[in-house]
């Protein structure tokens, strides 16, 4: 059995910035709001028309990934792609990046586990590795939320936390079971899944057929519902015990943490998780400031933001939690 570790990180944001203030001038709300509750001062929300799909944001992530990873295109075997978000209904995104980074004909698995997709996407890419099935694994986790979002007061407690981006890593084999990714750990609790949801279009309950058949203004079942306070309440104490679990496997104490890269999901979250953990500012990473919810591309953008500032060194136990829409939660241990 091998290790997987990462090797190269990348990421990508629309240039469009958009801040509370231009919220405000669109809906009933407010900077003061918006950052009291969440933390966010602005996100990046890609131009109608524009190059950045998801598979686009996730294809240019990608390119920086592999090229900091330092293996050619064609060394890739396999691709795996986190999103809530695809181009289209189907087929996901995974293939879309197949094709545009020409790489030959490796399998393409799409992931769609919200959130938490980020943390599921890399555990399936941890056991290829670990069995040696696979050698190098393209790992992505991109959302294009803005154009799907209820931009009026009627949506403003769902609209004013999601932003666009993409993240991307290489995760290749490591023959020391000691370093890279030690453990991850995945959990779900399908009794909640209409807590935050996207109900249409869905097979289910809501075709694109119906919602066109029926072209009732007041239909919201195609905008993202959340149950705030109950998702909050849920995510502050899974995201604990999920973190608790992955040092528990490795024999960790809370004390050995030297990176936390929280699902940027609420600001208040990271920081209750921060405080339980007895965690300095700088042993936590957190950019929602800047981004908002980026979902599956939360962790990867700020993985390799932390990355590049220098604040992941060789040697350092990284830890990776999420926690969201299923609900689904998880975590990742990594010995950099
Ligand atoms: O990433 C996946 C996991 N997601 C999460 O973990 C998110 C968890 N939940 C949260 O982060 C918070 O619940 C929110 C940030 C979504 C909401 O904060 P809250 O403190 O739970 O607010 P609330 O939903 O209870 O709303 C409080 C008030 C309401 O008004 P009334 O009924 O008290 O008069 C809302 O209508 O704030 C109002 N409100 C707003 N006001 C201004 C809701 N959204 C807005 C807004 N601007 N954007």
């Amino acid at each position: 059995m091998y290790n997987s570790k990462i090797i190269g990180l990348g990421h990508y944001v629309p240039d469009n910035v958009v801040t509370n203030d231009d919220l405000s001038k669109i809906m009933d709300t407010n900077d003061e709001w918006i950052q009291e509750r969440t933390g966010i001062k602005e996100r990046r929300w890609a131009l109608e028309n524009s190059e950045d799909t998801t598979s686009g944001m996730g294809i240019k992530a990608a390119k920086v990934a592999i090229e900091r990873a330092g293996i050619d295109k064609d060394d890739i075997d396999f691709i795996v792609f986190a999103t809530l978000s695809p181009d289209m209904y189907f087929p996901g995104p995974g293939v879309q990046v197949q094709h545009a980074l020409d790489i030959k004909t490796v399998g393409a698995l799409d992931v769609r586990n919200q959130c938490s997709g980020f943390i599921y996407a890399i555990s399936v890419a941890d056991q290829y590795i670990k069995t040696g099935m696979y050698k190098n694994i393209l790992v992505i986790g991109s959302e294009l939320h803005s154009h799907g979002l209820d931009k009026t007061t009627r949506g403003r407690g769902v609209s004013v936390i999601f932003g666009d981006g993409a993240g991307a890593a290489i995760l290749t084999r490591e023959e020391d079971n000691t370093k890279g990714i030690l453990s991850t750990h995945l959990h779900s609790q399908g009794e909640h899944a209409e807590e935050l949801v996207l109900v249409a279009p869905g097979m289910g309950k809501r075709w694109v057929n119906d919602i066109l058949r029926d072209n009732d203004p007041n239909d919201e079942s195609y905008f993202p519902y959340m149950n705030g306070q109950f998702v909050f309440k849920n995510a502050v104490v899974r995201f604990s015990e999920v973190i608790m679990e992955g040092l528990g496997k490795n024999n960790l104490g809370k004390e050995a943490i030297d990176m936390l890269i929280p699902h940027q999901a609420n600001l208040r979250i990271s920081q209750f998780i921060q405080k339980k953990f007895e965690l300095s500012d700088d042993q936590v990473f957190n950019n929602i400031q800047k981004y908002g919810n980026t979902t599956a591309a939360s962790i990867p953008i700020a993985l390799t933001e932390a990355w590049e500032e220098g604040k992941i060194k060789e040697g350092d136990v990284v830890v990776l939690a999420a926690f969201g829409s299923g609900f689904t939660w998880g975590s990742v241990i990594i010995k950099w």
